[in-house]
Formats: structure tokens, C-alpha cells, sequence
């Protein structure tokens, strides 16, 4: 087998190369002067959707990851179906059994395990402490830094079912970095035996661009599953089958020409067919949130057309002044 170095990775006491073999697989860390001396270790705490994907995804690619942590049903289902033979144990082992350690829990409770660990010493200096928190940066993870980790936040810009299905999802998927520039070999090494690629997040920049990912990607969901549900009372028998063609045409023109992809009645500045469309949403038997979120998108809608030129302000007017209406129930 040949190996390929890519990058240098310095800890505090040495020199490592990460190499690889010819088919992208395992990081094996050699010292600077010597052959190959060892794999990274690798253990996860939260076989959540996130956890287990990208434990089983390492596993898929030649790496050793020696125990998991998780407690409920389903994340037990999750080791047994992803990571079936890796050790369960418990959260305080985890940390002490591995040279890079997962931390693939709730945001809200990142902080707090974070600190446990410390306290209980079972993090170590020199370990590689890695969370794939959107919202969190290194300041999470100080505390562990203070006792000589290296930390790094590593977050997929993806969404998780938690199945085998995220695994292919993995290739080419973008990950937000943030880590101390001295730490951005270890990151991009790791990010690759994942299959993905980095993207630099400053500390500073990281919840605006967490914000910019749930907005997209969540409400998104929400916006779909708004759209079906009237399909469905419209007679539809299958709204996604309506849907389909058309999101994924007006997703990729969005994500190639921005504002300039805009079609439809607000851009048209077409005031009478939106008055239609919030009289018909204000009807009892629709959900008001419907009506809601077609007022608020279709006000910002009319906002970046009028910045693109292509709406003019006399006709964004009209249509503001329609879409307040709506929500003061005065929509006649
Ligand atoms: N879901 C996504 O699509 C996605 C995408 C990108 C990034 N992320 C990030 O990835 C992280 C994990 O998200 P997720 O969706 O995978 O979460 P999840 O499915 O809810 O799983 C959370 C995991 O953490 C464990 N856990 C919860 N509280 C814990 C605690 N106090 N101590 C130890 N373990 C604990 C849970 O164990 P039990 O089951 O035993 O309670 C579970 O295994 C989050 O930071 C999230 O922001 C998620």
C-alpha cells in the first residue's frame, strides 16, 4: 500500500504527518523522521443523527473508532444498525479511551459536557476535541483547551436523518471550521477523511452563519410542507410529484442567478392576483401560519425586487400596503 502526506500536522510536543493511501483512506500519523507509528483513535459522545453518521462514515474509510456513548432507544437503534461492535460505554471512557474525541450532542448541552469532562479529567492534553455545533464556536471549548486539548468546530452544513442514507450525503458536503490557524491542518485533514470540504468561520462570523443555514435549509422544510398542504386541500394526489419539477428548478436558478431568479406575481407587480391568493389563505379552514409566512416572504420578496430594479417602489407600495392588510384581518 502507498501512502500520500498532505499535510503537516503540529501538536505542541511534535511534529505528525497525516498519510493517506491511494484510495483517500485512513489518516495515519507518522513522525516527522520515521515510518508510520500510528492510526488516530476516535470515539464519539452522542450516537445522535449527527454521531453516528460520521462515526460510521470514519469506520467506512479504515479508521478505528475504539467506543460511543448513547443512551435512549434510538440511539442505541443508531450503534446498532451504524456502528454495529463498537463499544457503548460511558461518556467519561469515551474521552479517555480516544486521541480524537466527537462531541455530537445538543447545542444546549455542549457547554455543560464539555465542562464535565474537564472536571473529570478524563480529557487529556494533546487530545483532539472536536464538536460539530453550528451555533458554537471555540469558546465552547475552553475549558479543554485550558487543560492542553486541541479543540476544533467542525460543522457539517447538512441535514441528518441519522441512517445510513446521510453517508453518501457526505461527499462534497461543506463543513464551517473554526479552529486556532495552527490547528487548520488537523481540521482539513479530518474534514477530508470525511469526504467533505472546509470552509474558514471566524469565531465572530459563526452564529451569523449558522442563522444563514437554518433559515435556508429549516424554513425551507417549513415552506414545502406549507405549500403541499394546500396542494393537498387544492386535490392534489400527490403534491410532491407538482412540486418537485418546479422547487428544484427554482432552487438551482436561486442558488445560480440570486434575486435575478424571481419570477411570479409580486415581481410582476401584479397586486390584484396577490389579494386573491391572501383572501383565499384568510379563509378559516387554512392555517393562519400559512397566511403568515406567504405575508412575510412576500414582503421581503417585494423588497428584493425593488433593490434588483425589477419592481418599481410606486408598485412595491401597492403591494405592502395589501400584505399589512392581510394580517389586520381588513383584507376586503
Ligand atoms: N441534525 C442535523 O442535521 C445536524 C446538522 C449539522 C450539525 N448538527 C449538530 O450536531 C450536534 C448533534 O446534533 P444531532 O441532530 O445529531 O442531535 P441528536 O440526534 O439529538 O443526538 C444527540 C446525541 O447526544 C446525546 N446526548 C444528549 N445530551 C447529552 C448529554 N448531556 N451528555 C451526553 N450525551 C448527550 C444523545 O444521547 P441520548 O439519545 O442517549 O439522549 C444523542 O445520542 C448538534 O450540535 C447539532 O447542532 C446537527
Amino acid at each position: 500500500m502507498s501512502t500520500l502526506p498532505l499535510h503537516a500536522i503540529r501538536s505542541r510536543t511534535n511534529v505528525w504527518y497525516p498519510l493517506w493511501d491511494w484510495n483517500g483512506k485512513a489518516i495515519v500519523m507518522v513522525e516527522e523522521s520515521g515510518p508510520p507509528t500510528q492510526s488516530l483513535t476516535f470515539g464519539v459522545i452522542g450516537a445522535g443523527r449527527v454521531g453516528a453518521v460520521l462515526a460510521a462514515s470514519l469506520r467506512e474509510t479504515g479508521h478505528q473508532v475504539v467506543a460511543v456513548a448513547g443512551e435512549s432507544d434510538a440511539s442505541r437503534t443508531r450503534i446498532e444498525t451504524l456502528l454495529p461492535g463498537v463499544p457503548v460505554r460511558r461518556p467519561t471512557a469515551v474521552a479517555k479511551s480516544c486521541e480524537l474525541l466527537l462531541l455530537t450532542v445538543p447545542d444546549d448541552a455542549l457547554d455543560n459536557v464539555v465542562r464535565m469532562l474537564v472536571a473529570s479529567g478524563a480529557i487529556r492534553s494533546g487530545q483532539i476535541v472536536v464538536h460539530t455545533s453550528g451555533r458554537h464556536g471555540m469558546e465552547v471549548l475552553r475549558p479543554a483547551e485550558e487543560v492542553g486539548a486541541r479543540g476544533l468546530a467542525i460543522h457539517p452544513a447538512m441535514t441528518f436523518t441519522g441512517t445510513d442514507l446521510d453517508l453518501a450525503r457526505l461527499d462534497g458536503c461543506v463543513f464551517g471550521v473554526t479552529c486556532d490557524p495552527a490547528e487548520r491542518s488537523v481540521a482539513s485533514a479530518l474534514v477530508a477523511a470525511l469526504r467533505g470540504s472546509v470552509v474558514w468561520v471566524t469565531e465572530d462570523n459563526r452564529r451569523l452563519y449558522h442563522a444563514a443555514l437554518v433559515h435556508g435549509a429549516n424554513h425551507l422544510v417549513t415552506l414545502v410542507g406549507q405549500a403541499m398542504d394546500l396542494l393537498r386541500d387544492a386535490g392534489s394526489e400527490d403534491p410532491a410529484a407538482t412540486l418537485r419539477p418546479l422547487l428544484t428548478a427554482a432552487l438551482d436558478n436561486a442558488l445560480t442567478y440570486g434575486d435575478a431568479a424571481l419570477t411570479g406575481p409580486i415581481v410582476r407587480g401584479d397586486v390584484d392576483t396577490v389579494r386573491v391568493h391572501l383572501r383565499t389563505l384568510a379563509a378559516p379552514q387554512y392555517p393562519r401560519s400559512t397566511l403568515e409566512s406567504y405575508v412575510v416572504m412576500a414582503r421581503a420578496t417585494a423588497n428584493h425586487a425593488v433593490a434588483d430594479a425589477r419592481l418599481e417602489p410606486r408598485r412595491a407600495a401597492a403591494l405592502v400596503g395589501v400584505l399589512n392588510d392581510a394580517l389586520t384581518d381588513s383584507i376586503v
